[in-house]
């Protein structure tokens, strides 16, 4: 049993991966500035598991609140959630998201060598593999960025990387995230997107709920089995049990390692909405427009490594995604703020 510091872990994936380290028998100690997030997810994190966690409100820039971090709470390993993800947004503020993602990271690799705690598990996306040539993706496809925050991806990826060659005694786990939808089945605990969602789910949740008036489909002319975009959606629970399997790379004997965390299987955004309908119990409305700049037809993963090397794989299926999905929606309309 170890103990954890989780960068971000009052956001999305970061809240769900506390519960699944808190029922697996780790400590964990949370840093997060709730740039985008709500502290209370914390409090239905300890709810949900029956157990605390210690929390610091601050920022991964902060060296010396780092430092006071790792003098006082002995850390075993980390879990690097912390970092901003909008890619528009980052093509408009693209230094926040330089600074932000990479100084905040440089400055949390370096306190952490100071404190001889050199086990790091990182989120990375699917994003890196820009525009693949074919799926399913391989973790050996060729990298490529398309925008800020893609590069803010495959730049920690590279900086990660040199690190370890430079140090064989760093343990370090790139996890590729596909794309995590869904809530803990409680319907407590799940996304919170402050304004209006840029994702897919959440767009769609809150059309079925009645905060946004349809659902705008970006494009239906790609070479897809519906013309709409495909991809490889993963439940978040599914998702934060991949980071508890991830920590068995982080022995003393184990360097660097890459692992696709996807189903394997991809969805198009008709069917999404399919789905929804049927969980809802209504039709869901929904016109098409333009393609979104930026978006490629069809992604999904080759999932066989994780399975191999970490004995995870993902479990829980579409149905189950968009039933966990909206019962957090429609019984916390507002997010935490219910
Ligand atoms: P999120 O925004 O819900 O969580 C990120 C958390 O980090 C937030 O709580 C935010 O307040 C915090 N944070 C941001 N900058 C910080 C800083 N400088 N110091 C301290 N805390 C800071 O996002 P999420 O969906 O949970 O994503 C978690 C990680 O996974 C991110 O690194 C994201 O890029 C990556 N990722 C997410 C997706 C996705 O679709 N959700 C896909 C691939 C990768
Ligand atoms: N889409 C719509 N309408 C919307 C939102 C999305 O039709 O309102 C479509 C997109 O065109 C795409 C699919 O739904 O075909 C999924 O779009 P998302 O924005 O939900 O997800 P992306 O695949 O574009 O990107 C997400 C994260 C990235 C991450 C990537 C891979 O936003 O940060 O998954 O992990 F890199």
């Amino acid at each position: 049993m170890a103990r954890i510091l989780v960068t971000g872990g009052t956001g999305y994936i970061g809240s769900h991966t506390c519960v699944e380290l808190l029922e697996s028998g780790h400590q964990v100690i949370v840093l997060d500035n709730l740039r985008n997030s709500n502290v209370k997810s914390l409090a239905v994190v300890e709810e949900l598991t029956g157990q605390q966690v210690t929390f610091y409100q601050g920022d991964i820039r902060d060296a010396e609140l780092l430092r006071q971090i790792f003098e006082k709470e002995a850390i075993d390993h980390v879990i690097h959630f912390a970092g901003l993800k909008a890619v528009g947004e980052s093509s408009q503020i693209p230094l926040d998201y330089y600074d932000n993602n990479i100084s905040g990271t440089v400055n949390l690799l370096k306190v952490m060598a100071d404190y001889g705690c050199k086990n790091i598990i990182f989120s990375s996306s699917a994003t890196v593999y820009g525009n693949p040539h074919t799926v399913p993706i391989t973790e050996e496809f060729p990298l490529s960025a398309t925008n800020p925050y893609g590069r803010t991806k495959l730049m920690l990826e590279e900086i990660l990387t040199d690190l370890y060659h430079s140090d064989k005694s760093w343990n370090i786990v790139l996890l590729r995230y596909f794309n995590p939808i869904g809530a803990h089945v409680s319907g407590d605990l799940g996304e919170d997107p402050r304004g209006i969602p840029n994702n897919l789910l959440p767009y769609v949740t809150q059309v079925a709920v009645g905060k946004l008036k349809q659902v705008s489909v970006f494009g239906d002319d790609y070479d897809t089995v519906d013309g709409t975009g495909v991809r490889d959606y993963i439940h978040v629970v599914d998702l934060a049990k991949g980071h508890v399997a991830a920590l068995k790379r982080l022995a003393p004997e184990t360097g660097l390692s890459i692992y696709n965390l996807g189903t394997g299987q991809g969805y198009s955004v008709l069917e999404i909405i399919q789905q929804m309908s049927e969980t809802v119990g209504r039709d869901i409305p929904y016109q098409i427009v333009a393609r979104r700049p930026g978006d490629i037809a069809t992604c999904y993963a080759k999932v066989d490594k994780a399975s191999r090397e970490l004995g995870w794989t993902a479990t829980l299926g579409i149905k189950q995604m968009c039933d966990d999905a909206w019962r957090w929606q429609s019984k916390h309309p507002q997010g935490f703020e219910d």
